[in-house]
């Protein structure tokens, strides 16, 4: 059967159903998915794509992801934080650059040695930069005092994924513990709105166990949480964690890749006026991995500015593409994937989702 998504869409609630059977979409029908996102994205939030510096800033982390590589667990991993100076750094870096934003991530620690850091930090790199820089932070869960004491120490948006909304296939991603708690990140991700932040939130696509429902109800978890941005990508296997054991049970490559850009096609159409990633982990399926999901409706890239000496220890997941890469050249590569994908780099300018513009004048 073939599906025309301009007559499902305009429907104002799209249907699960729907949205479970086009994840798998495929040939015609997915080259007519594409176009349909590829016009509401021209439509609503054009062909301008923002760019975020981004700076891995420590691989320190007291948590066991089953997924992840740098997982506190892993002994084999060497652990750093950037220095100050080299945040300042890659801060300027950034600004000459003209890319207005600049996205700190790390492992989660609470702390307090660590949220003091941090919350010096941004006041160090907010009058380094004149007040010009907007500041994500991708810090994990922390309390909600933590949370608003970072925004007033200027921090404007948080990512934080939720990794798999269903709480089942969430708990089999992550030990069961007061650490890792569904209820918990939940608590967070409206914490966080609470707080005034934009908040992204996002999940990861092919993940063992997972199925084309949980998928169909991740994007409708979105929206239910109205969130300001996603990021998602496709699940890469590393060796040194747990979930490396259930491998077999991977859908291919060529599938989490189709997967993950009918996802982002998806989004787009339900969610038009969202800020969305081309995120990194899409370029390890496939040497286009992120033109294809600028082309299908991302308008977000994170050129990576971390000191090159950090790289090989925030490989969150294997064959993470940029080891070696300097921010230079990082910068004329993702200059290239905009070109090639017909868009336009915004430069410059912060790059707020229109959504919560539009979220905040209703105020
Ligand atoms: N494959 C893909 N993405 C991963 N992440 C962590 N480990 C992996 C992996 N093996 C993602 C998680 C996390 C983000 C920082 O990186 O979604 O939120
Ligand atoms: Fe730590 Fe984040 Fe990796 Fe989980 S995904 S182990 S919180 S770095």
């Amino acid at each position: 059967m073939m599906i025309h998504p301009e007559e499902i869409f305009e429907r104002e609630m799209p249907q699960h159903s729907v949205l479970a059977s086009l994840i798998d979409a495929q040939d015609a029908e997915q080259q007519q998915l594409f176009n349909y996102a590829a016009q509401v994205r021209a439509e609503h939030v054009g062909p301008e794509v923002y760019f975020r510096g981004l700076i891995e800033y420590s691989n320190r982390c007291t948590k066991n992801c089953y997924y992840c590589g740098v997982r506190g667990g892993n002994a084999r991993v060497h652990r750093y934080a950037c220095s100050d100076q080299e945040v300042i750094e890659a801060a300027r870096f950034a600004m000459d650059n003209h890319y207005a934003s600049l996205v700190l991530q790390s492992g989660e620690r609470m702390d307090l040695a660590f949220t003091n850091q941090i919350a010096r930090l941004l006041d160090k790199i907010h009058r380094a930069t004149g007040g010009k820089m907007h500041i994500t932070l991708s810090m994990g869960e922390q309390t909600r005092e933590t949370y608003r004491r970072w925004r007033e120490c200027g921090a404007h948006r948080y990512l934080l994924r939720i990794e798999a909304s269903n709480r089942e296939l969430f708990e089999k991603i992550h030990p069961v513990n007061c650490t890792h708690s569904f209820d918990r990140r939940m608590e967070a991700l409206l914490q966080l709105r609470d707080t005034g932040y934009q908040v992204g939130s996002g999940v990861m696509i092919g993940l063992p166990f997972q199925t084309t429902d949980d998928l169909a109800n991740d994007l409708l978890f979105f929206r239910e949480m109205d969130l300001d941005m996603v990021g998602m990508g496709p699940y890469i296997e590393h060796e040194r964690t747990p979930l490396w054991q259930y491998r077999h049970l991977l859908p291919s490559s060529d599938v989490r890749l189709s997967r993950t850009m009918n996802m982002v096609a998806l989004l787009r159409i339900i969610m038009k006026d969202i800020n969305i990633a081309a995120t990194t982990a899409m370029q390890t399926l496939h040497p286009q991995g992120r033109t294809m999901a600028l082309k299908v409706g991302a308008n977000v890239m994170m050129p990576n500015i971390t000191p090159l000496r950090y790289r090989e220890d925030y490989l969150l997941y294997a064959n993470k593409p940029g080891v070696k890469e300097n921010p230079e050249d990082s910068r004329d590569n993702l200059m290239r994937i905009v070109e090639e994908a017909g868009m336009k780099m915004a430069l410059g300018v912060w790059g707020d989702s229109r959504h919560y513009a539009e979220r905040s004048e209703k105020k």
